[in-house]
């Protein structure tokens, strides 16, 4: 057990789109044998000229399910990547795999530096102190300059880097990467099948200058002296929690620095990390089983519910037709055919460890965050909500079937397509995305699965605030002043609908005692 935990490293790749996490992801499932040749792996995002393509929305609900999760095994390690949605608009969905994960690799277009998807994917890590290591890709173009890039990396995600390889000229004059971490020079040349030369250099010596000409092998010494004079040396424990992130350039295209960094990767990135619970924390190695669902997939089949509900094993082994306590429910389950995932297959299996993602068939029985035991009253945390970008109020558009909304609503808002808030005053049911897609996905959905039809109507918001406070006095005075802005969100808590960052300023101005969240979890 002890062994197959610590050979498990379980992460996603994340990017701002277009930044390369399709192809990097291609490229580890090479190394991993998972598939032979590249353009295998059929790329997930809904390309953005099309952006209310129905066609391609099906095609993605397709090929969710069999990348969701890809998993292989390189060297002794059993590596299991978590897929995230190419599209910004499905950001939601990004973040809650975040809580799956046990560490990450973020992508970042060596031209365009940190972009605002980067930022809040990186925010979401910080507050799970979750290790990243830096991929700084497409050096084959013409790029920034790397110091100004790890400055801006440092500035803009709020943690420490440490280069791990440095770059030799990019764009048409990129000859390399000389590789830090493992003291080797990288020679460089442009194939997107083949793994490119390997020479083992010591970093002063007359070879250096061979291979790479006299130029810019003293370029590179001069560069590496002041790495090695600004950067602390790297710590792996430093890594692990949080604190630095180590960073390598290279070209996920071009399958160059790919296999340096998935060495390094699985060295360094951590095994299951212990999980916390409401009302404890929970280690991996513990006997029995406890698990999370972070997932469910979009309805297969418009006829019946037929979804696959992702749960993450944190601790014991999972095992096929063994009953486990579903604790909202307070029911017990089994499962005779849990999924485990391959790059685009799926097959039953008997059981799973802690780090590893199983599929289970859901017919309506889940809801993110759900916690599954072996017979423990536990609740995992750790999923929360963001405040929604967008806001819209949803109405019933054909009156014969408010039965058929209302179920189709509280099922997509289980499955975590959007949020829902109902406004105390007029009763009136918002939803909030982060995306305009997302809102489009509802109304199609409703209409394909559940036979009901939708209705938008604006409605002017900024912001979701979830609020709380130690003086109930205050509390209740902020809900009277604002009460037509009050709302409750899925769990009945309070949330204050801000309709302009001038409102909220003045908000939190006049009530100093009230705190306002713009997460769900606090
Ligand atoms: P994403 O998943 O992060 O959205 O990015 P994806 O891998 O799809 O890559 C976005 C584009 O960047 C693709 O081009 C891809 O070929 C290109 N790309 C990825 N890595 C490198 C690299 O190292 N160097 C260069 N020069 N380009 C790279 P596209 O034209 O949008 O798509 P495609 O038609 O090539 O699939």
């Amino acid at each position: 057990m002890a062994n197959e935990i610590e050979r498990r490293r379980t992460f996603a790749i994340i990017s701002h789109p277009d930044a390369g996490k399709t192809t990097l992801t291609e490229k580890f499932l090479l190394f991993g044998g998972q598939i032979q040749v590249a353009g295998a792996v059929k790329s997930n995002k809904i390309r953005k000229t099309a952006t209310s393509d129905w066609m391609d929305i099906e095609k993605q609900r397709g090929i969710s399910v069999s990348t969701s999760v890809m998993e292989f095994d390189y060297k002794d390690y059993k590596v299991n990547i978590l897929d995230t949605p190419g599209h910004q608009d499905f950001a939601e969905d990004t973040y809650r795999t975040l809580t799956a994960v046990d560490s990450a690799i973020i992508v970042v277009d060596s031209a365009k530096g940190v972009e605002t998807q980067t930022r809040k994917l990186m925010s979401v890590c910080r507050m799970r102190n979750t290790p990243v290591i830096i991929f700084i890709n497409k050096m084959d173009r013409e790029g920034r300059d790397p110091f100004d890039l790890l400055d801006e990396l440092e500035d803009e995600l709020e943690i420490k880097v440490r280069p791990l390889s440095w770059p030799i000229n990019q764009g048409v004059k990129f000859k390399g990467v000389y590789n830090i971490y493992e003291n080797k020079l990288d020679l460089f040349t442009p194939d997107k099948q083949r793994v490119t030369e390997k020479v083992e250099v010591d970093i002063n010596s007359e070879e250096l200058d061979k291979h790479v000409g006299e130029q810019d092998a003293g370029k590179l010494r001069e560069d590496l002296e002041l790495v090695e004079g600004v950067y602390p040396e790297f710590n792996v424990e430093d890594y692990r929690k949080g604190m630095v992130a180590p960073v390598f350039f290279g070209s996920a295209l071009n399958n160059f620095g790919v296999q340096e960094l998935l060495n390094c990767f699985v060295e360094i990135a951590p095994s299951p990390r212990p999980t916390k619970a409401v009302e404890r924390i929970v280690e991996p190695e513990e006997k029995k089983f406890t698990g999370f669902i972070f997932k469910i997939t979009a309805n297969i089949d418009p006829n019946h519910r037929s979804c696959i509900a992702f749960c993450k094993v944190c601790s014991g082994k999972f095992e096929r037709n063994k009953p486990y306590l579903h604790v909202r429910m307070g029911k017990t389950v089994r499962f005779s055919s849990p999924t485990q995932f391959m790059a685009q297959r799926k097959s039953t299996i008997e059981e799973a460890y802690p780090g590893d993602i199983v599929g289970l068939p859901d017919n309506g029985i889940f809801k993110i965050g759900d916690t599954l035991t072996d017979g423990e009253q536990l609740h995992f945390r750790g999923l929360p909500s963001f405040s929604p970008e967008m806001f819209k109020y949803i109405e019933n558009d054909d009156p014969m079937k408010s039965k058929q909304l209302n179920k189709g609503i509280d099922q997509l808002m289980d499955e975590g397509v959007a949020q829902m808030f109902i406004n105390q005053f007029n009763g009136r049911k918002i939803i909030g995305t982060v995306g305009q897609l997302q809102f489009e996905v509802i109304q199609y959905r409703l209409e394909n699965e559940y036979n009901a039809k939708c209705r938008w109507e604006p409605v002017h918001l900024y912001k979701a605030c979830w609020i709380e406070s130690d003086d109930e006095e205050e509390l209740e005075n902020f809900k009277k002043r604002k009460y037509q802005y009050m709302a409750k969100d899925k769990d009945g808590r309070d949330v204050f609908l801000a309709d302009s960052g001038y409102v909220l300023s003045m908000a939190q101005e006049d009530f100093k005692n009230i705190k306002f969240h713009f997460t769900s979890e606090f």
